[in-house]
C-alpha cells in the first residue's frame, strides 16, 4: 500500500493531491507506518529534522532513531501502547543520520478501518531538546550521550566485547500450569563505560562474524558459571543461549560447547542454544553443527517461530526440541483475535504431537498470559511475567512465587474470549456447570445483560444456544478490543 492508496482511503472531499501536498509541507515531523510499522511516509520536516533522506527510510521501522541513550522503558511503553491499539505520547532520545541526538516528541496513534481493525499507525512529532535541556528542566548539568556515526561504532563495540563488558541479563520462562521457572534465558547485554546498557539488536548487526561467535563463547562461559554459582547456592536452574546461524559454521562450536559444561561440571540436559531467525542456513557445516550439537545432549530450540527465517521449512528440517512463538504473533490477538487464537492452537496442538516444548514469548500483560494458559501453553515469557533482569536478582524471583493464570477463574475480556472461543470451534457447550464456569463472574460482574443471556445459553438455563455460541463470541471479540 501507498500513500496514495492510503490517502484516497480517506473520506474527504479535498483533491489528494493537495491532501498529499498538505501533509508534506506542515512544520511538524509526519511518518505514516503500515501495520507492521514499516514507514511508508514521512514528510519534510521529518526528513529534516532526522538528516535521513526519504528513500533511507521508506520501508524501515522507526526503531532506526534509537540509540543508546534511548531509554528502553519508554521503547517498552510505546511497543505496549501500539500493541493495545493506543496512543502513545511522550519524548524519546533519538539519534540524526549523523550520529549527534535530540530529544524527539511523539504522539503516535493507530488508524482504524470501519471494522475496528488497525490498518497504519500516524506520528505528529518535533524536535524539542531546546525545551528538555532548558536549564530550568535539568536538576544536574547533563551529557546526552552521542551515538558516533554507523562507520565509527562497530570498533567501539567490538572493544567493549573483547574488554570484558558483556553482561548476561537473565529472564525466567515460566510454566504457566505452576508458575514454577522452566529455565532462564540469558540474553546478551553490552555494558557501555558510562553505564548504558545496549542490546543485542543495536550491536549484532554493527559485528563480523567472527566477533558473533566470540561472544557466543563468552556468553556460555558466564552462562555455566552462573548455573554452578547457583548450584553450589542450592539453586538448581537450566538456562538457554542464544546461537546465530553464522556460528555454527564454525567448526569448532560443538567441541566449544562440549568443553565448556565440562569445565564447569554442567550436564548437557541444563543447557539449551536457541538458534536465532536472523540468517539463512546455507552450508552443510552448519547442519553437521546443529546434529552434533544436538547428540551433545543439549536441547535444541528454534527462536522467533514466525519471524525472519524461523519458518516452518526450518522446523521441518532440524530436529528441534523447543519452540519459541514469535512475539509479533501475540500480539495480533488484540487485532485478529480469532485467526491468531487459530494459530496459537495449531502449533501448541503441532508441539504436543511433535514432543516440542512450546514456548509462547511476548506475554506483556495479563490477558495475554490468560489467554496463553486457556490454549493449553505450558511455557510462557514476558514481562507481565518477569522483564529480563541482571543475574543477581533471579534467586530472588525465582524462590518466589508467582502468580499464574488460575484455569477456574478468567480474569480479563480477551481470556474470556479465548475460553469461549475453544468451545465455539469444536461446536460444543460449555462443559462445567453455569455456576462453576470461569467466564460467569466476569461476565456478571462486568459485562451487561445480553452477555449474560447468552452466556447462560451455552449452559442450556435458556433456549437458544447453537446459534446463540456465535452471538456471544462476537459479543467478546468487540468487549475485548474495547478493553484492550
Ligand atoms: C508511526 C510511528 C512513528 C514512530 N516514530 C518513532 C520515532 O520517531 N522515534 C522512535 O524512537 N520511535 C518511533 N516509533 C516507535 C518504534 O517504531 C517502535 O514502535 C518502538 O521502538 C517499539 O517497538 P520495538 O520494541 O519493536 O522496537 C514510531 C512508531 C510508529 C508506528
Amino acid at each position: 500500500m501507498t500513500i496514495d492508496d492510503f490517502s484516497g482511503a480517506l473520506d474527504m472531499p479535498l483533491p489528494q493531491s493537495l491532501l498529499l501536498r498538505a501533509l508534506r509541507t506542515v512544520t511538524q515531523g509526519l511518518v505514516i507506518t503500515d501495520a507492521a510499522q514499516t514507514i511508508i511516509f514521512v514528510n519534510a520536516a521529518f526528513t529534516a529534522v532526522t538528516g535521513y533522506g526519504e528513500a533511507e527510510l521508506l520501508g524501515r521501522n522507526c526503531r532506526m532513531l534509537q540509540g543508546p541513550g534511548s531509554d528502553p522503558e519508554v521503547v517498552r511503553l510505546i511497543r505496549l501502547r501500539l500493541t493495545k491499539g493506543e496512543t502513545f505520547r511522550g519524548q524519546i532520545l533519538n539519534y540524526r543520520k549523523d550520529g549527534t541526538s535530540f530529544w524527539h516528541e511523539l504522539s503516535i496513534s493507530p488508524v482504524r478501518e470501519d471494522d475496528g481493525v488497525i490498518s497504519h499507525f500516524i506520528s505528529v512529532q518535533r524536535d524539542v531538546t531546546a525545551q528538555v535541556l532548558a536549564p530550568a528542566n535539568l536538576p544536574f548539568p547533563s551529557v546526552i550521550p552521542q551515538r558516533p556515526a554507523p562507520e565509527e561504532r562497530s570498533p567501539d563495540y567490538r572493544e567493549g566485547l573483547l574488554s570484558g563488558r558483556l553482561r548476561m541479563h537473565m529472564q525466567p520462562v515460566v510454566d504457566l500450569r505452576t508458575g514454577a521457572t522452566h529455565f532462564v534465558e540469558a540474553l546478551a547485554r553490552l555494558e557501555l563505560e558510562d553505564g548504558t546498557l545496549i542490546s543485542p539488536g543495536a550491536f549484532l548487526p554493527l559485528l563480523t562474524e567472527s566477533d558473533v561467535a566470540l561472544l557466543f563463547r563468552q556468553a556460555l562461559e558466564q552462562v555455566l558459571g552462573q548455573i554452578a554459582e547457583w548450584d553450589a547456592a542450592g539453586l538448581s536452574l537450566d538456562a538457554s543461549i542464544n546461537l546465530a546461524p553464522s556460528t555454527l559454521s564454525e567448526p569448532e562450536c560443538a567441541r566449544w560447547v562440549a568443553d565448556a559444561l565440562k569445565r564447569h561440571g554442567i550436564a548437557p540436559t541444563r543447557l539449551s542454544i536457541e538458534l536465532l531467525e536472523t540468517e539463512v542456513l546455507h552450508d552443510r557445516v552448519q547442519l553437521e553443527t546443529f546434529a552434533a550439537l544436538g547428540a551433545l545432549g543439549v536441547a535444541m530450540a528454534m527462536d522467533d517461530l514466525g519471524s525472519g527465517h524461523s519458518g516452518l521449512r526450518r522446523l521441518l528440517k532440524l530436529p528441534f526440541h523447543a519452540v519459541k512463538v514469535d512475539v509479533a504473533i501475540v500480539a495480533q490477538l488484540r487485532n485478529r483475535p480469532v485467526p491468531t487464537l487459530g494459530m496459537l492452537t495449531t502449533l501448541i496442538q503441532m508441539g504436543h504431537d511433535q514432543g516440542w516444548d512450546i514456548i509462547i514469548e511476548g506475554l506483556e500483560d495479563e490477558a495475554l498470559t490468560e489467554v496463553a494458559a486457556i490454549l493449553g501453553a505450558s511455557y510462557g515469557q514476558g514481562y507481565f511475567l518477569c522483564p529480563p533482569v541482571p543475574a543477581r536478582d533471579i534467586p530472588g524471583w525465582v524462590t518466589q512465587s508467582h502468580r499464574v493464570p488460575d484455569s477456574g477463574l478468567v480474569r480479563t475480556p480477551l481470556g474470556s474470549l479465548a475460553y469461549h472461543w475453544t468451545f465455539h470451534r469444536t461446536q460444543k457447550q460449555h462443559t462445567t456447570s453455569y455456576e462453576t464456569c470461569p467466564i460467569t463472574d466476569l461476565l456478571v460482574e462486568h459485562g451487561d445483560q445480553i452477555a449474560v443471556k447468552l452466556h447462560r445459553q451455552q449452559h442450556h438455563l435458556v433456549p437458544g444456544s447453537a446459534a446463540s455460541s456465535g452471538d456471544l463470541l462476537a459479543w467478546l471479540i468487540q468487549w475485548s478490543r474495547v478493553d484492550g
